[in-house]
């Protein structure tokens, strides 16, 4: 009997944590599709024989997580604007022989901040903490929504101002205040919202932030999530609304699922029910 349902997959490394086999299964389920998603976890020397694989197998697409984004937007034969901003791609579809790369991590963000936790940035300072590709893909993403001023504040300044560099035209065409700073001698001033794009809770080590960046009506983001972090728990004691950062994994799901299938899928139940988890 001949096999109907679309495959797709995510590939990562380590990757049995992931949820978004879950998350695409809800989606689809929501909306009467039948799919096949599954976790696979790829060498890491073996990103790209992975993909010629899957694509021999007839996938459909495939997400790509940590640490193949920038892998994928190597070996894409065709970009999306964003993954092209990012140079990282997190969503592929294999159509017709290409191989199409898409970033949906700054629409996810975007999208959890506005639509879920109703912070719009427009006029608002912004302090981005981090600039690895976390910080890297959703920057554009911020400054298209026009702060009046984004702040991105690293540990090692040098590459925040490569960041910086790569930006800066587009900071200017949306009329964005762009400073780098190091982390260090972050200024004595608050933000509206402050996102933590580092790797540290990763690593179980703390980010020291200093207080004064938060207030009681800033939003501090932590696009971590699975638990409360130390940042997270310092921003609350400073009376600083707080959320993690599983809004933005369904919503930048929910993005690849609408590239996929050209349907949007409902997030809010979704977000929900893994909260609840
Ligand atoms: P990712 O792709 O997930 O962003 P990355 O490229 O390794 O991962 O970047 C990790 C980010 O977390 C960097 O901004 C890093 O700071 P440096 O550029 O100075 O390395 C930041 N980071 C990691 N551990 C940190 C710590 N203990 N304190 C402050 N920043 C940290």
């Amino acid at each position: 009997m001949t096999d109907l349902k679309k495959h797709f997959a995510v590939i990562g490394n380590p990757i049995h944590h992931s949820l978004s086999p879950q998350i695409h299964a809800a989606f689809a389920r929501e909306n009467g599709l039948d799919i096949h998603y599954e976790a696979i976890l790829s060498p890491l020397d073996q990103f790209k024989n992975t993909i010629h694989t899957l694509i021999t197998q007839k996938l459909t697409g495939a997400n790509v997580t940590l640490p193949f984004k920038k892998e994928a937007y190597q070996l894409a034969t065709s970009h999306s604007s964003y993954a092209i901003i990012a140079e990282a791609v997190n969503t592929l579809e294999f159509k017709e022989g290409e191989i199409i790369g898409h970033n949906t991590d700054g629409i996810g963000l975007i999208r959890d901040l506005e639509q879920n936790l109703d912070t719009h940035l427009k006029h608002k300072k912004i302090l981005l903490i981090g600039a690895g590709g976390a910080a890297e893909g959703v920057i554009y993403s911020l400054l298209e929504k026009t702060p009046s001023e984004l702040t991105l504040t690293n540990r090692t300044i040098e590459k925040s101002s490569v960041i910086q560099n790569k930006m800066d035209v587009h900071a200017k065409s949306f009329n964005v205040h762009l400073n780098v700073i190091e982390i260090a001698k972050c200024p004595h001033q608050y933000f509206d919202v402050i996102i933590n794009a580092t790797s540290v809770s990763l690593s179980n080590t703390e980010l020291h932030m200093d207080d004064k960046v938060f207030h009681e009506s800033s939003l501090a983001y932590d696009m971590m999530y699975g638990k409360e972090t130390s940042y997270m728990k310092q921003a609350k004691s400073r009376g600083s609304k707080v959320s993690d950062g599983l809004g933005m994994l369904v919503e930048q799901a929910a993005e690849a699922f609408f590239i996929w299938h050209h349907i949007k899928p409902q997030t809010k139940s979704v977000i929900e029910s893994l909260r609840a988890l």
